[in-house]
């Protein structure tokens, strides 16, 4: 198969706070398909970045007291090991804080206003006297306009679920200082995505979404597109627009482009590669979004409609996945049902995790159930009591009785059955649906730890070595296949093996099995998890 260039990204996390569980499924999930492929043969490149900019980090560094740059970079650093430490194979991680972000987020605003797509308008917006501020949505709360009930958000009412200008609302507080605010005026840049109406309509249609999102989207779309209100007030932390003192990007316009800032910083440490072949509007390479449902309005409208208006590449596809919930429930702060991928990493190791979720995963936007006590069960059992189980029964005779020796000889006709999973189990791999490819894996546990109950090893070592040498010999060639399939979702596990197989585990020659060939001495390959460790997990 010819191998491919593809460029895959994580939606960019935002600098305010730790990674938790439910930023991690989407690393993991991308993770796990980027190291198939690479696997594979394909030139891929895995690249994210920080989010950086916005009220809510502006507001945060001032109740913490410290300059804001000073608190994303702490916070960029903590992000980065997080991210080491379950094993996320990024090639570059980066910042939307950066000098090559304002680059493109200048020449793009520059390229969209000449192409006519921008329009300034004077708007009226709720300002907060105490805090000299204009209040985004979020930090509003008042009557519905339309079925009067109190307490609703900013921009939308929870009772009659019918969306809203803030300024719209009736009896309006602001949640900073719970004043009441004042209509001030103020100029904004308008990006006119109707312009783009036919356009963005076609590349929605062209396959590029998973048919279960494209009626949601297409339902935004309605008659025509609203235009899009670019521009934030100072004080706002972000990038100054150009020929302005006193407004700046709204941070979800320069969010997305952090995707070709953060490449573009990849391609000047890498010479080899040529920036212009990947971001350029014909490119034949792949660029895959791995989203969180919750951003899908941005990535299907508005990043399309920035790419088509400033002679950039659009996406090949997005990648929806669904919420992660704990114990069935949203993860929350105040009820402390919040996990971060540091506490994790306290009690139990990384691989279990993506074991656990690569469980769950199958290319659809349904939440996942993040249970813990279901976690221990299903790593114990699986990963310890089927998979590692193989190679621990067996590895015994061929340490103590055969010199840690692989025999010349073993039966290719159950070998090859093993190899020829590897087919089906690509597909599901390509495909995302990491569920199958687990189940796929655990039927072949099965059928090496029935083949060893069958063939009784402990006893055929009385009376006949050759043969066990033999039955034990398929055995860890099964277990080394199994170990194969694993390896993009347990690195650490894999690597372990790698070591105790004294073999590099590789699709490449996955037809040839080891024969004649010297292991090491078995160790415990994976420690099964207890349940004080998962109430560590969930005490405060
Ligand atoms: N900064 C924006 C993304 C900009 S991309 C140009 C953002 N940041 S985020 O930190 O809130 O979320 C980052 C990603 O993590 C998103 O794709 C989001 O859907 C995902 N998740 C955040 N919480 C999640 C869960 N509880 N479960 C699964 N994914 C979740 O949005
Ligand atoms: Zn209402």
């Amino acid at each position: 198969m010819q191998s491919k260039k593809i460029l895959v990204t994580c939606a960019l996390p935002y600098a305010n706070g730790p990674i938790h569980l439910g930023h991690m499924l989407e690393h993991i999930q991308a993770d796990i398909w980027v190291r198939y492929r690479r696997m594979c043969g394909d030139e891929i490149y895995f690249i994210s970045a920080d989010d950086a900019h916005g009220t809510p980090i502006m507001l945060k560094a001032k109740a913490s007291n410290i300059q804001p740059e000073r608190m994303i970079n702490k916070i960029f650093t903590q992000h980065i090991k997080d991210l080491k430490n379950f094993y996320i194979s990024y090639d570059n991680y980066h910042t939307t804080h950066s000098q090559e972000n304002y680059f493109f987020s200048k020449l793009i605003f520059n390229r969209l206003k000449k192409n006519k797509l921008i329009k300034k308008k004077i708007v009226d917006q709720l300002y907060d006297k105490k805090y000299n501020i204009f209040l985004p949505d979020r930090l509003v709360q008042g009557t519905c306009p339309f079925c009067y009930s109190i307490k609703q958000n900013g921009d939308h009412c929870n009772n009659c679920g019918r969306n809203y200008e803030s300024i719209a609302l009736i009896k309006p507080i602001s949640i900073l200082s719970g004043t009441i605010p004042i209509i001030r005026k103020s100029e904004h840049y308008f990006f006119i995505l109707n312009k783009l109406f036919n356009i963005l309509k076609t590349w929605i249609m062209s396959g590029v979404l998973e048919d279960i999102v494209i009626n949601k989207v297409l339902e935004w779309f309605n008659a025509s597109l609203k235009s899009w209100d670019i521009t934030r007030d100072k004080p706002y932390f972000g990038f100054n627009i150009p020929n302005t003192t006193d407004k700046y990007f709204y941070v979800w316009l320069d969010a997305p482009i952090g995707y070709i800032s953060t490449f573009y910083n990849f391609c000047s440490k890498n010479k080899k590669l040529c920036f212009y072949e990947w971001w350029k509007t014909n490119s034949i390479t792949e660029l895959y979004h791995f989203i969180g449902k919750d951003i899908i309005y941005f990535h299907s409208l508005f990043w399309p409609a920035i790419l088509e208006g400033s002679y950039f590449r659009k996406p090949t596809k997005l990648f929806i996945h669904g919420h992660v919930t704990l114990n069935g429930y949203k993860m929350s702060k105040s009820q402390g049902t919040f996990i971060t991928a540091k506490k994790w990493l306290q009690y139990i190791n990384a691989d279990s995790l993506r074991y656990y979720y690569a469980t769950k995963i199958s290319n659809n936007i349904d939440d996942i159930d993040l249970n813990l006590n279901d976690i221990a069960y299903k790593v114990n059992s699986d990963i310890v009591n089927k998979i590692v189980n193989i190679a621990s029964r067996t590895s015994y005779f061929i340490n103590n009785y055969f010199y840690n020796t692989i025999s010349k000889y073993i039966d290719m006709k159950i070998y090859l059955q093993f190899v020829n999973s590897s087919q089906i189990i690509h597909t599901y791999f390509i495909q995302r649906q990491f569920s199958h490819v687990i189940q796929e894996i655990l039927c072949l546990a099965d059928i090496a730890n029935k083949y060893i109950d069958t063939h009784k090893p402990w006893i055929t070592i009385k009376k006949n070595q050759h043969l066990t040498h033999n039955i034990c010999s398929l055995a860890i060639n099964m277990f080394r296949i199994i170990m194969i399939y694993i390896k993009p979702i347990m690195p650490d596990l894999s690597k372990k093996t790698e070591i105790f197989l004294n073999t590099i585990l590789s699709f490449k020659d996955i037809h040839i099995p080891l024969l004649n060939h010297q292991i090491n001495k078995f160790v415990v390959l994976f420690e099964r998890i207890d349940e004080n460790q998962i109430k560590n997990i969930i005490s405060k």
